[in-house]
C-alpha cells in the first residue's frame, strides 16, 4: 500500500471486533507521529496509549457519529480496543498546539491503515474529565482521541449533493460518506 492508497482507502472506522491491537504496533504509531512536522519544531505532543482492560476509561468522554447517532455507535462487543489520546505538554508550550495536533493524528490514521487497523479521530467533550479518569499530569492537556481496532464496519466515499455533508448508514451496516468534488474545492 503507497501513500496515496492510503489516504484514498482511509475511512473513519467505529465498529470494531475485539482482536487486540499490539502494543508494539500502538507504539509504532506514535513514532510515526512522533518524526512529523510541527510548528517551530518545539514538539509539545505527548500520547497516552490506552488499551484493555482500561479502555473503559475513555470511552465516557466521546461521542460517536453524531450525524446518525445512536445508529453509529459502537455495541459493547464493537468497542474500540486500543487509544492513542494525543495531548500537550503545555510546559513545552502553553497554547498554539492544535495545528501540530491535526497533523499527528492523520499521521496515525494513515499508519494505522497500512496494517490493516480502522480508526476513528474523536474531538474531546470533556477534557478535565477524561484528564482525570487518565490521571493525567498537571501540564498534560488531552487534545484529540484516535479510537483503534481492526475493522467490523465498512465505509465508502460517494460525491457530495446538494452540499449535503452528512453521512447515512444502509441496512448492511456500510456507512456512505459523501464528499466533495475536486472542481468545487479548487478555488
Ligand atoms: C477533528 C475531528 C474530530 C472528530 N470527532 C469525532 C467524534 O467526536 N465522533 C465521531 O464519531 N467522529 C469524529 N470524527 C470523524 C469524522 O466524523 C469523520 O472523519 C468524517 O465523518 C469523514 O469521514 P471519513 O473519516 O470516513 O472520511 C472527527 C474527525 C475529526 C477530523
Amino acid at each position: 500500500m503507497n501513500v496515496t492508497e492510503a489516504i484514498t482507502a482511509r475511512r473513519t472506522v467505529r465498529k470494531f471486533t475485539q482482536e487486540p491491537v499490539p502494543g508494539a504496533i500502538l507504539r509504532e504509531l506514535v513514532d510515526c507521529a512522533r518524526v512529523g512536522p510541527c510548528s517551530a519544531n518545539m514538539q509539545p505532543l505527548k500520547y497516552k496509549l490506552v488499551e484493555k482492560p482500561d479502555t473503559g476509561l475513555v470511552f465516557p468522554y466521546l461521542r460517536w457519529a453524531m450525524a446518525i447517532a445512536p445508529a453509529g455507535d459502537p455495541a459493547p462487543e464493537e468497542r474500540p480496543t486500543a487509544y492513542i489520546i494525543i495531548t500537550a505538554d503545555t510546559s513545552i508550550r502553553p497554547q498554539n498546539y492544535d495545528i501540530d495536533v491535526g497533523i499527528a493524528a492523520q499521521t496515525i490514521a494513515l499508519a494505522a491503515q497500512e496494517r490493516g487497523i480502522g480508526s476513528c479521530l474523536m474531538a474531546l467533550h470533556d477534557k478535565p474529565g477524561l484528564k482525570a479518569s487518565l490521571a493525567l499530569p498537571e501540564e498534560i492537556v488531552p487534545v484529540l482521541a484516535v479510537a483503534l481496532g481492526y475493522p467490523a464496519q465498512h465505509s465508502e466515499m460517494y460525491p457530495m449533493e446538494n452540499g449535503n455533508y452528512k453521512y447515512h448508514l444502509t441496512g448492511d451496516g456500510t456507512l456512505h460518506v459523501p464528499k466533495r468534488s475536486l472542481e468545487e474545492i479548487l478555488l
